[in-house]
Formats: structure tokens, C-alpha cells, sequence
């Protein structure tokens, strides 16, 4: 397994140019089972996720090319079902149900289960599914959605921390070839969903009102071959603009949308950093001391979960008490035990971290348990003195793409190497 081994303190400066978004090309890599014509999906980013979704569709019956940054998908026949643990390993790849279910009628995957950030339930996707008119059943760790038609319906699938981003995403891709209209109620607005209903657009679906709470599909026949541009990732642009703030230092964001980034750019203003905005470039500027600020995690437009983790080391840094409350995953905090390795005091109660920021923090071998954890633990490390071991960082190349060579592009002290 590998490491990065950081020597912090350097002020990160220059550009940094933002990669497409994972949580975007993974059910945007999935919709290409709606369709036997090929269809290319543009600025993909090079992660293991990514990888594995390609895989999953390969398995599917999909021929899967991946070029450059662009990867060429043709599932001219696929199978539905099988004896396969796909979604146990990456949770993003249940969004291939909708698809296969609209489709074949028919998809079999295993029951995802729990991570390490919290329970991740699907009763809201089969939810939906059910309401298209499929059965589903559950089974020895398998849930399976048949249908001998699916038909249009209205449905809420508002749950218990709000919307679900790749319940919507499931929804929406079945009901594209279901007959007549589906209005979806209490839909998820990322960015990430309006994406995916751009490319579905781009195949020939009727899909109105993504990114609003309310979207309106109207069922078609067959969907056809599109090609589309992934967006770029706003929470990879968000760690970048944490780093830049937490090392005292100054970097241009390229190729990022700020539009995407209300909720932190604002936040990341209240702390006292500069940012200023130049088409698609953001300048985050560390503007001498810092301030602490609090934080509640919700869906979007508000201020993302997966964001949260980088928040918090930059709050550690901040002299000040924060309160980070996060409402999406109930046991998101998984770095705040990590982080206190590096000196940094926090403490749990109920869904919120107190942050006693400012004491200063000191290297230490930590270990990432998630992905966006992992790049909380980078953050601190780039600010704290001497050195700092990261370890397993797999969790870290699931979701940034060369985080390590972009970070050295920007001045840091990174080197990978095998874990000791
Ligand atoms: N929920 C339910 N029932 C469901 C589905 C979700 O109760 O059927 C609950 C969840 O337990 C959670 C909340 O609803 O409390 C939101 O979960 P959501 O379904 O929106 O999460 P997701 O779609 O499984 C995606 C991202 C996550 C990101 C969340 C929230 C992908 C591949 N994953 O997950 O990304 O945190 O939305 O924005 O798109 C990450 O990139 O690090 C990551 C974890």
C-alpha cells in the first residue's frame, strides 16, 4: 500500500487545474446502458472509481475504450442480472439500476450496505423504482427490480436527511424509457444531477426542471449515442481553495465553475480568505488571519458533506471556536480522531464537532479512512510542521486526480511512497 509522505509549512501557490467531476461521470457512465448506440463522455477523470465503473459496465456486456480523458462506452447488448458483487465494493455503482431496470426491465445488484460514513440506505431508490411500477424483492444480500412495464408516476423522494443525489439519479435514468410522465418531487439539485440530465437530454430523453426540487420527464421509446463534457468537480476545487487558505498561500483554480461553489466560497470568504473570480478561474487568497466560522452540512445549494472534512483541518488551523455540524451522514467525523493525532483539538457532540482552533500542529503518521477524510489529513499535513505520513492512500485516488503531482505543481512537498 502506499503513503504520501508531506513536509509541511510551504505556502501553496500557482494554478491548479480542476479535473471533471467523479460524482458526475459515474451515473453519466451508467446512463450509457440506456442505449445500443455508442456514446462518449468527455473530460473524465483518470480515478479508481472511474476504473470501476468501467469495469462494471465491461462486465455488463459494455465495450469500454477509455482515450486520453475521454472514455467511449457501446452497450449494444447487455445483461441485467447476474451473480455479481458489483456495488458491495464502490457504493456510486448502484446507480446502475435505473438504468438497467429502463432498459431491460430487469436489474439484479447486491444490497451496498454501510460504510464507514454512515448507514447509506436505498429504500428511497427502490421507492421510486416501485412507484415506476417495478417489483422488488430482496434476497440474500441481492435486491432485484423487475417490471413488465414501467409507467409514469409522480413521486417524492424526499427522506430523512433530505434528498438523495444518486436516488434522483436512479429515478430519473428509469423513467426516461418509461411510458408517460414521471414528476419527481423533492429532487436532488446538485450540479452533478443536472449533468447527468443534460447528457440524458443529449440522448434524446424529455427531462425538464433538474436542479430544481421539481423535475418532469417525459418517457420516450429508445434513447440514441451522445457525447457529452463532464463538469468540472466542485469539491476537488473546493479542497484546492481549503489548501491555498490553510497553507497561507495563493492558487488560481482553472477549468472550475465558482456557480457550483456558492455555499463554500462564501464560507471560505468569512474566514477572511480573498477570492476573486475571472471566467472560469477562482483566486483564493489567504488574506492574513483567519476566523472561525460554523458550518451545517446540507443538501445542495448548501454547504456540501463532502467538503466538510477539508473545512474542519482548516478550522483546527483557525484560532476560534467552530462548530461543524454535519446532517447528511451521521457518522462523518471519521478524520476528527486523525487530525488529533496532528494536534488538533475537537470534540464530538451529537452530529457537530467543536473546533478549538489555532494550537499549532505537528507531523505525524495518520491514516485516511475515506476519501474526503484522506483529503482533510493532506490539508493539515501541507500546514503543519515537519513531517506527515498519510496512509492508505487508495481512499485518495478513488476521487482527486493526481492530487499528488498537482500538489507538487503547486510548491508542496509530496512525495508517494510504499507504506512503511
Ligand atoms: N438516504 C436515505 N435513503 C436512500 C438514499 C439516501 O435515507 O435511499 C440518505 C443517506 O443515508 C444520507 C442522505 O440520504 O443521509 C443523502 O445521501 P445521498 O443518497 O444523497 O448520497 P449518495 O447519492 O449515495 C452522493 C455522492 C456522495 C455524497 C452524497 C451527498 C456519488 C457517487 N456519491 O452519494 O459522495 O456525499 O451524494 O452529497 O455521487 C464522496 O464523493 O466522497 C461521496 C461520498
Amino acid at each position: 500500500m502506499e503513503s504520501l509522505l508531506i513536509k509541511g509549512g510551504v505556502p501553496l501557490c500557482g494554478d491548479v487545474t480542476i479535473s471533471g467531476a467523479k460524482n458526475a461521470v459515474l451515473p453519466i457512465m451508467a446512463a450509457t446502458l440506456l442505449t445500443d448506440e455508442p456514446c462518449v463522455i468527455r473530460r473524465v477523470p483518470n480515478l479508481s472509481d472511474v476504473k470501476f465503473m468501467g469495469q462494471i459496465l465491461t462486465w455488463l456486456g459494455a465495450s469500454v475504450k477509455f482515450e486520453g480523458d475521454s472514455v467511449r462506452v457501446h452497450a449494444r447488448k447487455i445483461k441485467g442480472a447476474g451473480d455479481y458483487d458489483l456495488v458491495r465494493k464502490m457504493r456510486g455503482s448502484i446507480c446502475i439500476m435505473g438504468p438497467l431496470l429502463g432498459r431491460l426491465r430487469k436489474a439484479v445488484v447486491s444490497l451496498p450496505g454501510g460504510c464507514v460514513i454512515g448507514a447509506r440506505p436505498i429504500n428511497l431508490h427502490l421507492k421510486g423504482m416501485a412507484a415506476l411500477g417495478a417489483k422488488i424483492k430482496i434476497q440474500s444480500g441481492y435486491v432485484e427490480a423487475t417490471a413488465k412495464k414501467l409507467s409514469g408516476a409522480a413521486l417524492f423522494l424526499g427522506g430523512r436527511a433530505g434528498s438523495t443525489v444518486l436516488g434522483t439519479a436512479n429515478v430519473l435514468m428509469a423513467a426516461t424509457l418509461a411510458e408517460g410522465v414521471t414528476i419527481i418531487e423533492s429532487a436532488a439539485c446538485e450540479p452533478e444531477v443536472v449533468d447527468l440530465a443534460s447528457f440524458l437530454n443529449a440522448m434524446g430523453a424529455k427531462i425538464t426542471g433538474a436542479g430544481s426540487p421539481t423535475i418532469t420527464i417525459t418517457g420516450v421509446k429508445e434513447l440514441h449515442g451522445a457525447e457529452h463534457t463532464v463538469i468540472p468537480d466542485r469539491i476537488e476545487a473546493a479542497t484546492y481553495a481549503i489548501a491555498a487558505a490553510a497553507t497561507n498561500g495563493e492558487i488560481t483554480l482553472r477549468n472550475a465553475r465558482a456557480d457550483h461553489m456558492h455555499a463554500v466560497l462564501d464560507k471560505l470568504k468569512d474566514t477572511g480568505v480573498k477570492i476573486d473570480r475571472a471566467g472560469s478561474a477562482i483566486t483564493v487568497r489567504r488574506n492574513g488571519k483567519l476566523q472561525p466560522v460554523d458550518i451545517t452540512t446540507l443538501p445542495y445549494a448548501g454547504f456540501p458533506t463532502d467538503a466538510q472534512a477539508q473545512m474542519m483541518a482548516l478550522m483546527a488551523l483557525t484560532p476560534g471556536i467552530s462548530i461543524i455540524t454535519e446532517r447528511i451522514f451521521e457518522s462523518r467525523f471519521m478524520h476528527v480522531s486523525e487530525l488529533a493525532r496532528l494536534g488538533a483539538d475537537i470534540e464530538i457532540e451529537g452530529p457537530s464537532a467543536i473546533i478549538k482552533g489555532g494550537k499549532p500542529l505537528s507531523g505525524a503518521p495518520v491514516m485516511a479512512s475515506d476519501l474526503r477524510a484522506s483529503a482533510a489529513l493532506v490539508i493539515a499535513g501541507l500546514a503543519a510542521r515537519g513531517t506527515t505520513q498519510v496512509n492508505r492512500v487508495y481512499h485518495l485516488d478513488r476521487g482527486y486526480e493526481n492530487m499528488d503531482a498537482k500538489l507538487r505543481k503547486l510548491g508542496a512537498r509530496v512525495e508517494r511512497v510504499e507504506e512503511t
